[in-house]
């Protein structure tokens, strides 16, 4: 039978070698996937080993460090079953059994189908590389380091169920639900929180959800279809661009979204973040403080930024320190400067953002592996207090953008929440 035995090798070697293609393949989708859920912005540490946790997130209790997601099998999740891990993933139950915070957006992770979860098993089990690294415990005291509440909060807020197709909308549109309501979690910053920490709606049959939220500092925008404060002035393409480059011209991305076009929505294909853009343009206007809609207007700007009163501060900080690079119109040069005439994040009645990016400047977007070649500077050091809180509320108050006054109260809480954070 010497020649049957050659037939029935190459037939076991092509079995072998499609099933190893198949393997290889999901594994890179998971990877896909991953990026898609930006698992590695909170699990790891700024100069940690990637995935391997340890980055330590502030919940009202205390701090709490994220986990080791290697397939490590002591000190990571190499001995998580499929089922297991997808209970983590959507329920918030570790294999112990004990009950994960919610700072863990499993809410949203909640809608991923079971495909694309098997898929990202695949990944997180034989496409990362394992790390020894033992978990930190989170700083959170007796008795409210019991998580059995968790339980109890589980059973108010967590909506159990994937993301089902809904009727009436298209496969794009459909898509991009799935995409920002899934495994992007936009929600767990955009969406406002209520006294539970709760995100007060998981998609668009609740009004608050993307209307924008507080959250580390940092006020993530409104993404609904308001005219000043979201995306109402903005095509499906310039959202895209947005989220492709982190740069359109409205505005650029600073703040905790510098870390999400970083590590996830730059890596997406054009087609998930088309459809993407696509559901968030389909949101209809929420949230915002009804002012009359945005136009522009220079003329008054001009006349307080050639002749500034002696008792303008703001004016004069702004031409010291702002005007050569944001311009005397206020139009900056997009998409490598931001205009702050009509910036959505300059018209928002929340200044945290603005207050935060000018004490702190922004992180580098890195696009490519390229880093930005002009980040906004920090100017902790050199502004004070009351002059940060009047070149805000000149800027506020310039162009036609209306928004109320940014008080020194506000800037010096904010010196101290960031530089605590430090
Ligand atoms: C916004 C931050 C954040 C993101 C994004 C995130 N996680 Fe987590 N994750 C956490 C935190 C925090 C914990 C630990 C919570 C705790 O200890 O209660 C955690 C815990 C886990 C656990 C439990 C592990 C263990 O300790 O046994 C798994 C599994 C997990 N995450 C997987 C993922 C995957 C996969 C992704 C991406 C799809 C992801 N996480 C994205 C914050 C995050
Ligand atoms: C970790 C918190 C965080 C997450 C998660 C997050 N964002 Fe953001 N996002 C922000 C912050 C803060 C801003 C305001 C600063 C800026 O404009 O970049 C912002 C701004 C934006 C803007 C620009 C809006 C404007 O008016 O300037 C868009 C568009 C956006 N995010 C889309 C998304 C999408 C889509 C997702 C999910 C894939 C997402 N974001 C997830 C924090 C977040
Ligand atoms: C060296 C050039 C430069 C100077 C000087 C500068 N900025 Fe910026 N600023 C930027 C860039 C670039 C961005 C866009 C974010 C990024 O890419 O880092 C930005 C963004 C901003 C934003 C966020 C708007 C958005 O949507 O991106 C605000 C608010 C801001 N700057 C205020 C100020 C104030 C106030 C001053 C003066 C005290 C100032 N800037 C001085 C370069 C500058």
């Amino acid at each position: 039978m010497k020649n049957a035995s050659k037939p029935l090798f190459a037939v076991l070697f092509a079995f072998m070698s499609s099933a190893y293609a198949a393997d290889d393949a999901l594994v890179a989708r998971g990877a896909y996937l991953a990026r898609a859920g930006d698992c590695i912005a909170c699990h790891s540490a700024p100069r940690g080993k990637p995935l391997a946790g340890g980055l330590p997130m502030m919940t009202p209790l205390g701090a709490i460090y994220t986990t080791n997601i290697t397939p490590d099998p002591d000190t990571g999740i190499g001995r998580y079953t499929e089922e297991e891990f997808a209970r983590a993933l959507r329920e918030g139950v570790a294999k112990d059994g004990h009950n994960l915070y919610p700072a863990m957006p499993y809410p949203s992770y909640a809608k991923i189908n079971d495909e694309d979860m098997h898929a990202l098993y695949a990944y997180f089990m034989h496409g990362v590389a394992p790390v020894k690294q033992a978990n930190r415990e989170a700083d959170i005291k007796w008795p409210l380091n019991m998580r059995w509440p968790l339980k109890l909060w589980n059973a108010v807020f967590l909506e159990k169920g994937v993301y089902r197709s809904k009727a009436g909308q298209d496969v794009a549109w459909n898509r991009g639900a799935y995409l920002i309501q899934g495994l992007g979690h936009c929600g767990s910053c955009h969406t406002p929180r209520g006294i539970a920490f709760q995100e007060k709606g998981l998609d668009e049959s609740s009004s608050a959800y993307l209307t924008g939220g507080l959250l580390d500092n940092w006020f993530a925008s409104n993404l609904t279809g308001e005219h000043n404060t979201g995306l109402g002035r903005w095509s499906e393409q310039d959202v895209a661009t947005f989220l492709k480059t982190g740069a359109n011209a409205h505005a650029s991305a600073f703040g905790s979204m510098t870390s999400v076009i970083n590590n996830s929505t730059q890596a997406l294909s054009d087609a998930d973040v088309a459809a993407m853009a696509r559901y968030l343009k389909s949101l209809p206007a929420a949230g915002g403080s009804g002012g009359a809609p945005y136009s522009y207007d220079q003329k008054a700007t001009k006349v307080s930024l050639t002749r500034p009163a002696a008792t303008d501060s703001g004016a004069r900080v702004y031409t010291a320190y702002c005007m050569h690079c944001h311009g005397a119109d206020g139009r900056g040069f997009a998409p490598m400067l931001a205009p702050l005439a009509g910036n959505p994040n300059v018209l928002e009645k929340d200044p945290s953002s603005l207050i935060n990016v000018t004490l702190n400047g922004t992180d580098d977007l890195v696009l490519n592996g390229v880093p930005a070649p002009y980040p906004m500077p920090r100017y902790s050091p050199v502004l004070n207090d009351q002059q940060v809180a009047d070149v805000l509320t000149f800027i506020r108050g310039a162009w036609n953008n209306n928004t109320p006054a940014v008080q020194a109260e506000d800037v010096a809480k904010m010196r101290k929440a960031t530089q605590a954070a430090r």
